[in-house]
């Protein structure tokens, strides 16, 4: 097709775990529990179910294109400017704001190879040159990361923690990279994970140092349980932020999602129950998948990824568990194919993946 430039026909579709719905209908199940997406199995916060019900009434006006309360409110929490805080439809939409705003026609980008898809998708999006850089044990490597910069480098994104791999990158080894980047360079800090990770003695909270050059990415979709929302938020320099306030969906994000926002961060309580759930959860999963002889990756996120001796058997197993209406993810679109992804999800999820996992093997 002419129409469609060849960078943009070679792109694949992105994959998405199963939805509840399809797995349901494909295998006649009454119930199905999702341990695919990385979402959180408390449900949205209620706070945020609250507000949204009460902006149902308003929805015939356009949202504030400013975001002012949510951006003040953010820049509070967080003690910085609102001309710091950008807003987007999840933190995907900033990602794609950034590309759009930043690169000219020769610029390239860098990243691990085999990370987070998302912004594999956008940045093949892109038409840029793009440096994938193979992971070592798990990890970014941040090294050979800096071997690929030149002249053309305009973005690195690194994902920490990881997805799909849960590992994170130190504030050491953070701090020695960034001392090998150019100005110029702007490196995206993906920190979806940060509310699940901070409690980390060395995970690098990037609101310690703000750098130029630096934007931190965080979202609701995780740990606020409002990933079907689509709303997410940047910290950077201003003059990167009023440049990507220009190049923006001047509506995004949407009302109902700046209302829902708003009263999130005052759901301490919710918070702290999903942390409480993910440390319970994760302990129980790490002790019960070492004792079937399952090799797990160590996880800074709200879930663990397996390793499996073979493509073919990792696929059996997910496959199988889908058989008894539990969703996993399978690792093969991310280019790990002998790995598998499960979520954290509440107490009676886990024991019920752990118990059919059992069966299995
Ligand atoms: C590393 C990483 N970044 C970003 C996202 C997406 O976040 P959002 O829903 O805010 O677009 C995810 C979701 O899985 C993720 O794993």
């Amino acid at each position: 097709m002419p129409l469609v430039p060849p960078y943009i026909q070679n792109l694949a579709n992105y994959v998405p775990g199963k939805p509840i719905a399809e797995v349901q209908r494909e295998f006649g199940l009454s119930h199905v529990d999702k341990l695919a997406s990385n979402e959180n199995s408390l449900g949205p916060s209620p706070k945020a179910i609250k507000a949204m019900t009460e902006t149902l009434s308003g929805l015939h006006r356009y949202p504030d294109v400013s975001g002012y309360e949510l951006r003040t409110k953010l820049a509070n929490r967080f003690n910085i400017k609102m001309k710091n805080v950008i807003l987007g439809a999840g933190s995907e939409g900033i990602m794609s704001t950034i590309i759009r705003t930043f690169l000219l026609q020769d610029d390239e980008l860098i990243s691990a190879e085999n990370s987070f898809i998302g912004f594999r998708v956008l940045a093949n999006a892109s038409g840029r040159k793009i440096h994938w850089v193979p992971m070592k044990k798990h990890r970014y490597d941040l090294e050979k990361i800096a071997q690929k910069i030149n002249k053309f480098t305009k973005i690195i994104y690194i994902a920490n923690p990881d997805n799909p791999m849960g590992t994170y990158i130190t504030r050491g080894e953070f701090d020695q990279f960034y001392s090998r980047v150019p100005k110029r360079v702007l490196i995206i800090l993906d920190e979806a994970y940060f509310e699940f990770a901070h409690y980390i003695d060395d995970y690098p909270n990037s609101m310690n140092y703000r750098y130029d050059n630096v934007i931190t990415l965080r979202t609701f979709s995780k740990a606020y349980g409002l990933a079907g929302l689509r709303i997410g938020y940047g910290f950077a320099h201003d003059a990167l932020i009023s440049n990507l306030m220009k190049v923006k969906e001047p509506f995004e994000p949407s009302l109902i999602a700046l209302t829902a926002g708003v009263a999130a961060m005052d759901d301490t309580e919710f918070l702290e129950k999903t942390i409480a759930m993910n440390q319970t959860g994760y302990a129980f999963l790490e002790n019960e998948l070492q004792s079937l002889g399952v090799e797990i990756i160590s996880s800074a996120a709200n879930f663990i990824t397996t390793v499996w001796n073979s493509g073919k058997r990792a696929t059996e197993i997910t496959q199988s568990l889908l058989r008894k209406g539990i969703i996993v993810r399978s690792l093969t679109a991310f280019g790990w194919p002998e790995y598998i992804r499960v979520s954290i999800g509440t107490e009676k999820e886990n024991r019920r993946f752990i118990d059919a996992l059992r069966t299995l093997l």
